[in-house]
């Protein structure tokens, strides 16, 4: 977390000093300025977290400069030092829309208080924006492509479950075979679409921190909990809270899940209060939930609590009747993606599509088909560019990261995966190892972003180091 910056505008010398001794021992950083007209200056260079203000400057009074920074940043938390017992100064500034106001002499204590009150205030408003700006993001969850009848049905059950009550949803499938796509759409399709949709991947966070994302901390539950943080369990509140890869959750965490579920209440990490919330939680995996349960790996009465609404999303190669007609989806995204105008697959290569088995089910089609798009210079996709052999009949022939027939010129040229890679590195590295800063360079969600450091296994040696 960067840190966070005030600015002081007051014409005493000595007020700007003691303050600035004060503001750095609370590791805060400070810029100053002496009137209003240099506040003015700065003030857009430094876009300050916080200002400090007396209403008697020698150029222009207090309060319409607060006007004016409230006017350019309506968020910003103005706190005004008013003179001793001047109650008009301490109204005017709090109509004025100032968080709060202090007298001279400056009672540090109280000013320490205040200026903790308001950074946490604002960094609470932006969490909440940040969160609805990623259910934005989610809220259309794009089409799925349902043609083969297995495919049918299993639409036809989510789209009962989606519009019935049921608070929890287990979903089961391989990996790649949609999931994700299908938790948004019934989270879009129900009742709580008005309320957020928030995922978390258990698999994803330290098991150490699995806890206070969930469930959220109070201030002082461990060395860096300097304040109370509300966790996604809290933030759902009304609509939608997906946990994805829910067979990687801990033991110790078990039980506490199912406390939650059976009862929408929590506790905080640290807390005491008991905290109920009304939300629908969508569980996915890609294991034998079940097995696991057998096996001493998965709480058994955890498993019987998710399994009340289980729906099983086939693997690809056992809804043969979906190949074609997702191909020509992703044919028609990418089209629109790369600018091209590719019309389909060719006959040889529908053949090698359907005689594939697709261990990766429909990501893999989609990524097979990304990489044709980009490569291909005809009107048709052909077995040139895709990076598998049929297998249907013989031996399956995993996806190797390099085109066929040797076309990528490995000396020279990086192949698709590496510079995935290498843009992700430079992305980190670009925004200081910030995850959310680095998602939105690239373009993408923090969920993906995690699921592709994962995927690559980025250790933090990677992005820190030299640019
Ligand atoms: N039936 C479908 N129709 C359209 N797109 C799909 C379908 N199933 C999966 N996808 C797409 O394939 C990719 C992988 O799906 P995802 O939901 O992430 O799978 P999972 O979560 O099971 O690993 C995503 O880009 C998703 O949008
Ligand atoms: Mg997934």
């Amino acid at each position: 977390m960067h840190r966070k910056k005030i600015l002081i505008v007051d014409d005493e010398k000595l007020i700007r000093w003691s303050l600035r001794q004060k503001l750095n021992e609370w590791d805060l950083e400070v810029v100053e300025a002496e009137d209003a007209r240099e506040a003015l200056r700065i003030f857009p260079q430094e876009s300050p977290d916080l200002v400090i203000l007396d209403v008697n400057l020698p150029d222009e009074k207090g309060t319409e400069l607060l006007k004016q920074f409230r006017n350019a940043v309506p968020e910003l938390p103005v706190v005004m030092i008013t003179a001793y017992g001047s109650i008009d100064d301490a109204v005017s500034a709090m109509r004025g829309g100032a968080y709060d106001f202090i007298t001279k002499p400056i009672d540090f204590l109280k000013l320490e208080n205040t200026i903790q009150n308001a950074l946490e205030t604002v960094s609470l408003k932006e969490e909440v924006a940040y969160y609805k700006e990623r259910e934005q993001e989610r809220s259309d969850p794009g089409k799925i492509v349902a043609a083969d009848p297995a495919m049918r049905e299993v639409m036809q059950f989510t789209r009962t479950i989606a519009e019935s009550e049921a608070a929890i949803v287990l979903l089961q499938g391989e990996s790649g075979t949609g999931k994700d796509l299908l938790a948004q759409t019934i989270h879009h399709s129900s009742r709580r679409q008005a309320g957020p949709y928030l995922v978390i991947n258990c698999s994803a966070i330290p098991e150490n921190l699995l806890e206070s994302e969930l469930f959220g901390y109070e201030k002082g539950a461990f060395t860096d909990a300097k304040q109370q943080k509300k966790g996604l369990a809290e933030l759902a509140h009304t609509g939608t809270l997906f946990l994805d890869e829910i067979s990687t959750l801990s033991l110790p965490l078990q039980p506490k899940l199912l406390r939650f579920l059976e009862t929408q209440t929590f506790k905080r990490v640290g807390g005491l209060r008991d905290i109920e919330v009304d939300l629908r939680v969508i569980a996915a995996t890609n294991q034998d939930l079940e097995a696991a349960s057998l096996n001493g790996e998965f709480r058994r009465d955890l498993f019987f609590r998710l399994n009340v609404c289980p729906i099983h999303i086939p693997p690809l190669r056992d809804r043969m009747d979906d190949i074609l007609p997702l191909s020509r989806h992703f044919i028609q995204e990418y089209n629109l993606k790369f600018r091209k105008n590719i019309k389909g697959l060719n006959k040889q290569a529908e053949r090698m599509f359907l005689d594939y088995l697709w261990p990766g089910n429909v990501r893999e089609l989609k990524n097979a088909l990304e990489r044709a798009m980009i490569f291909e210079k005809g009107r048709y996709i052909t077995t040139s560019y895709l990076p598998f052999r049929p297998d249907r009949s013989g031996e399956a022939t995993s996806t190797s990261s390099r085109a066929p027939g040797g076309r990528t010129d490995a000396g020279t040229t990086m192949n698709l995966e590496e510079m995935e890679r290498e843009l992700l590195i430079k992305a980190l590295k670009k925004a200081s190892g910030n995850k959310s800063q680095a998602a939105r360079i690239l373009g993408i969600t923090r969920d993906t972003l995690r699921y592709k450091i994962q995927k690559w296994d980025l250790k933090e040696d990677d992005w820190l180091g030299p640019a």
